[in-house]
């Protein structure tokens, strides 16, 4: 079964497996087709993570987060006076961190795939030459960024049909993207970290006056680890350690685990409650503590310790809300909404779970010289200057600061639940901060509410992240009387347009269900 917010990119690893190949094999072609059919958000000039279980019981995760570059200092978002200049962390070539989508591939590839890289690659490398007609979906999102992309040749000239929105119908050709992809199908991440690509990179950087440069691409690292691991009610959640936000997941899953969240119902008062006041303080937490660990120590076993998860539950009033004001913590990360997650789970019970980005939708706009494919602007997602809003409004702490080679936090939460040591759910979402939310609601909508796999990917949603202290809601996922009686409780609620794209696998009594979310109609399920 694979799930991928494009139908092209799902159909691209439904062939590898109909060829006897695994889910790594299946999940490197999704990560490649995306990045020609999804392009705000597939890529090859971002990063993500990848949550793997082997059939054979290893459990592992993959980082392949973008880095800051060797040049890069905590200050490189102010002007003289301290301020953090509008736009530089996202705009300008400044924005651009270190790439690690293709080392991050490949090297899943070599170390677990059974499939010849170029048979990988195939798929993605047709899709760039011969093109693929956009569908209305596909045409709603280049309309959402027409500005952005209109203002960056050779973007413009890719993306648009001379300089117009393209309409339904129109083949999207990528021949520039097709010649990297074919360079790296036959070079492997040399093809893309040394020679022409990498030398178009630094040379475009340098011109942009941006700091990327050749020894930043040449001493690019994958971290290859073990997921953050956490039981609930009998079954085991793999997910990301930081520089990803599974521990937000974690504990928030510690927390809940004390009240019977199925007896009180989705969307009753009760459990509304209780998920808020979880998230609230996972989210704190994570926000004024949590870094790359290669760089701070992240306080991940006292996090989730029984005494503190204790302290939580004995801090959640019973019938009111508590002021973030006075939860402990500083600050809040709230990183950009766009981004793709995929999962692949394999005949043989091998699961993949992925999600990588470039940031915002279609990243900085740039693209350096014929290479064809979009830069991230992921450096946003270290904190410009601790205690200060940036362009977003977004506050965050000085464990996350900027550091040469260092890597953002991020909110991105490939997860994998086990039931007696077999896959039983995958799940994550793109979507900034509620990525977190998202896959820790959809876990909850299958365990405690018994749900199926389409259920929970479409099921209304709910978001507390701390500041700002308020319920953010979906259309749907509140009732008049149940927010009445929240409001009583001193609940802050807004309802938002929704949010996220969750990509959810479920072992079910009745076989193996994918569900695409219906928020993301271009996306499929598919298996066999
Ligand atoms: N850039 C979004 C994230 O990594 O959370």
């Amino acid at each position: 079964m694979v799930v991928s917010a494009q139908h092209l990119a799902s159909a691209a690893g439904l062939r590898m497996l109909r060829r006897g190949g695994n889910a790594i094999d299946a999940a490197v072609a999704i990560g490649y087709a995306l990045a020609v059919v999804d392009p705000c958000c597939g890529n090859l000039g971002g990063g993500g993570f990848m949550t793997i279980h082997m059939a054979d019981g290893r459990n592992l995760f993959l980082d392949f987060r973008e880095t800051a570059p060797r040049r890069a200092s905590p200050g490189m978002f102010l002007d003289a006076r301290g301020r953090v200049v509008p736009g530089r962390s996202l705009r300008s070539w400044l924005a651009v961190g270190v790439p690690g989508t293709v080392k991050g591939l490949d090297a899943a590839l070599a170390r677990l795939g059974s499939l010849p890289r170029a048979e990988v690659m195939q798929p993605a490398i047709t899709l760039a030459r011969r093109g693929f007609a956009l569908q209305p979906g596909d045409v709603a999102i280049l309309r959402d960024s027409a500005g952005l992309l209109a203002s960056h040749q050779p973007a413009a000239s890719i993306f648009l049909d001379h300089g117009r929105v393209p309409r339904p119908g129109w083949v999207l050709r990528q021949p520039q993207l097709a010649r990297t992809l074919q360079r790296i199908a036959a070079e492997g991440d040399r093809g893309f970290y040394a020679g022409p690509v990498a030398r178009a990179l630094a040379r475009a950087s340098r011109r942009g006056g941006g700091l990327l440069d050749l020894a930043d691409l040449r001493d690019y690292r994958v971290q290859w680890g073990r997921p953050l691991q956490c039981g609930y009610r009998g079954y085991t959640v793999l997910t990301p350690p930081p520089p990803g936000s599974g521990v937000v997941v974690c504990e928030a899953l510690r927390v809940l685990q004390a009240y019977p969240l199925a007896r009180w119902g989705w969307g009753s008062v009760r459990a509304t409650h209780v998920i808020a006041e979880a998230e609230r303080h996972a989210f704190a937490d994570r926000n004024t503590l949590l870094g790359d660990p290669a760089f701070v120590a992240d306080p991940l076993h006292r996090l989730l310790s029984p005494s503190h998860i204790e302290a939580i539950r004995a801090a959640i009033l019973p019938d009111r809300a508590t002021p973030s004001s006075q939860v402990h913590g500083g600050v809040v990360v709230r990183e950009g909404r766009h981004t793709t997650h995929y999962s692949v789970l394999d005949a043989a019970g091998n699961a993949v779970d992925v999600t990588y980005t470039i940031n915002t939708l279609f990243g900085t706009g740039l693209m350096a010289g014929d290479t064809g494919f979009l830069l991230n602007n992921e450096m946003d997602d270290f904190t410009s200057k601790p205690g200060v809003p940036n362009l977003y409004g977004l506050v965050q702490g000085s464990a996350n600061a900027i550091a040469p080679g260092k890597r953002p936090l991020s909110s991105m939460c490939p997860s994998i639940v086990l039931r007696h040591g077999k896959p039983f759910m995958l799940t994550g979402s793109p979507g900034g901060s509620t990525i977190i939310s998202t896959t820790l609601e959809t876990m909850l909508d299958v365990m405690d509410f018994g749900m199926n796999a389409q259920q929970a990917a479409d099921a209304p949603r709910m978001h507390m992240q701390w500041e700002p202290d308020r319920i953010d809601v979906e259309p749907g996922y509140l009732d008049p009387a149940t927010a009445s009686a929240l409001r009583r409780m001193g609940y802050t609620l807004r309802q938002r347009a929704p949010w996220g794209a969750a990509e959810v696998i479920v072992v079910g009594a009745r076989g193996i269900e994918g569900a695409n979310d219906r928020r993301r109609p271009a996306g499929a399920a598919m298996g066999y």
